[in-house]
């Protein structure tokens, strides 16, 4: 089994077994694509929220909250664009009964031939060493040219035949002889749009009731209450509004874990601009929100814009932020410059205006919108996945380590008193009672000490706090530091110090 598969459900086991996060409904053997935060993990995600929150939010004067309620009236996703298009094109295999979204089979197939291009990249680069040439050699080598074309070709039918015919897709699929992944059959349906939007039901009699969506992401609540809030905040263009919530898709290909999920959190911002201002703003967004993603350190060479050349309807320019998730670059966050195409298709639909009176223009305009969006799951994982260690130590035994930025950790300090006697339990008591107001902290006194640090290392703690007897006697306890181990003797008065120090969103978000 290749090692990225291994890590990968390490870090699927280790989030069930350390309470993160747990397979919707388990008892009835789960539900596809649908899981529950626990314990821990509830705290993660928030954490994570907050930290998006505050941000965005409370350190941009002009960006306010919202929260819209998640059914929305069923105009709204006619005016959007997704009733009518947002739809996946999907493909069943009449073999195997399984279904498949049919461009990702074809992308799938594209994408295994450009892996031989680099694969012959990669051989002429340990060949050549520093003369090497990659631009040249692209260009030159045969194969490579061949392979890159080939990739190139079918990428551009499989755009062409979204766009056009459906049924081109099909036959593009049976002339690359593309196969079921999983049996290998080659017999298959034609293709056929599906609608990602979760329907459901407004009303108490089958007659009179009113079919509603649940929402598939978070920004059309602002759209429609850009005015309202405008007027009732006095807000000036430029300004945002940001929002956290639930979204709904009936995704066909939902694997990976939290990645892709039917019910899923996003946390998006529109930003309202004057028209012709907002590649300005496009830019501006795109890089204060790797900003925001470097500040919390997990590596720089984790993240890299992918560009879009291909935009959706309502775009004019956009961007995902890519991460390196144990299954390589997938989307995390995207910024989109959507044009006024939304507020304007509510004013079409509802007939009332959404325009912006400019003060300093002396003019009415419907404003242009920057977005800003990412998946609160997707974050979750990229930060959980990312923090889980295996680490081999001096004395050869390994030990596993969660190894969280301090300041998204559920729990801040783990209290241990080194015996239950003693009146160690009740000074360790104590500690908690003082710190429970600040931070989340744990007690635990069950096995031996050593054990306890590796309970909590796993659990993403960055402070263990032990009380021995010497702290009878000079109200002194040790601090242990999850990532160094190295373990201080400091007063007990010093902890909310020390604990505020490196858990405070404020030196963190300073990092940015
Ligand atoms: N309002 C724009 C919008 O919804 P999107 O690219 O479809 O754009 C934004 O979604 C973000 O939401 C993605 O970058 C991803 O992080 C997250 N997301 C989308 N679909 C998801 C799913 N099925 N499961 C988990 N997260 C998802």
């Amino acid at each position: 089994m290749a090692k990225q598969e291994d890590i990968f459900k390490n870090v699927v086991s280790h989030a069930k077994e350390y309470g993160f996060i747990f397979p919707s409904s388990e008892v009835y053997d789960g539900l596809s694509a649908v899981y529950d935060y626990a314990q821990n993990g509830v705290e993660l995600k928030k954490n994570i929220r907050e930290y998006w929150w505050k941000s965005m939010v409370q350190m941009n004067e002009n960006i306010v909250g919202l929260d819209a309620a998640i059914l929305m009236h069923p105009t709204t996703w006619k005016a959007s664009g997704h009733v009518d298009a947002f739809n996946d094109p999907l493909i069943d295999n009449k073999d195997s009964k399984k279904r498949y979204r049919a461009d990702v089979l074809v992308e799938e197939f594209a994408e295994k031939i450009n892996q031989k291009a680099q694969k012959e990249i990669e051989k002429a680069k340990a060949r050549f060493g520093d003369a090497f040439n990659e631009e040249e050699f692209i260009t030159t080598n045969a194969r490579v040219v061949e392979y890159l074309s080939k990739r190139k070709e079918i990428l551009e039918r499989l755009a062409k035949g979204m766009t056009d015919d459906l049924q081109d897709v099909k036959a593009l699929i049976e002339e690359l002889g593309i196969a079921d992944p999983e049996t290998g059959s080659k017999n298959w349906t034609d293709v056929k749009q599906f609608n990602l939007m979760f329907g459901t039901k407004l009303g108490a009699s089958a007659e009179s009731a009113m079919d509603l969506y649940l929402r598939p992401e978070t920004a059309q609540g602002i759209f429609v209450n850009f005015l309202n809030v405008q007027k009732s905040g006095r807000m000036k263009v430029p300004f945002g509004i940001a929002q956290t919530g639930k979204a709904f898709r009936n995704e066909i290909v939902a694997r990976q874990f939290i990645f892709r999920m039917r019910e899923f959190e996003q946390m998006e911002m529109q930003f309202f601009v004057r028209p012709g201002e907002e590649m300005k703003w496009y830019h501006h967004w795109k890089d204060t929100r790797l900003k925001w993603h470097l500040s919390l350190g997990l590596g720089k060479e984790n993240y890299r814009f992918h560009d879009h050349e291909k935009l959706a309807h309502y775009a004019n320019a956009a961007a995902d932020i890519e991460f390196n998730f144990p299954f390589g670059f997938k989307e995390l966050e995207g910024i989109h410059s959507r044009t006024d195409f939304d507020l304007k298709a509510h004013e079409e639909y509802s007939g009332r205006k959404l325009q912006y009176f400019d003060p300093e223009l002396n003019e009415n305009y419907v404003p242009y919108v920057v977005e800003t969006s990412v998946g609160l799951d997707r974050m979750f994982l990229a930060v959980f996945a990312t923090s889980l260690k295996e680490e081999t130590l001096e004395d050869g035994s390994t030990r596993t380590v969660l190894e969280l930025p301090a300041v998204l950790a559920p729990t801040k300090a783990a209290v241990l008193p080194l015996v239950k006697k003693d009146g160690l339990p009740e000074i360790s008591r104590k500690i908690i009672e003082d710190l429970k107001w600040d931070f989340n902290v744990a007690y635990d006194e069950k096995d031996a000490v050593g054990r306890r640090y590796r309970r909590q290392d796993a659990l993403g703690t960055p402070f263990c706090i032990t009380v021995d007897h010497q702290t009878l006697e000079d109200e002194t306890v040790t601090i242990r530091h999850r990532d160094t181990m190295k373990q201080d003797r400091v007063k007990i008065t010093e902890l909310r110090g020390i604990i505020e120090n490196e858990v405070s969103m404020k030196n963190w978000l300073m990092k940015m």
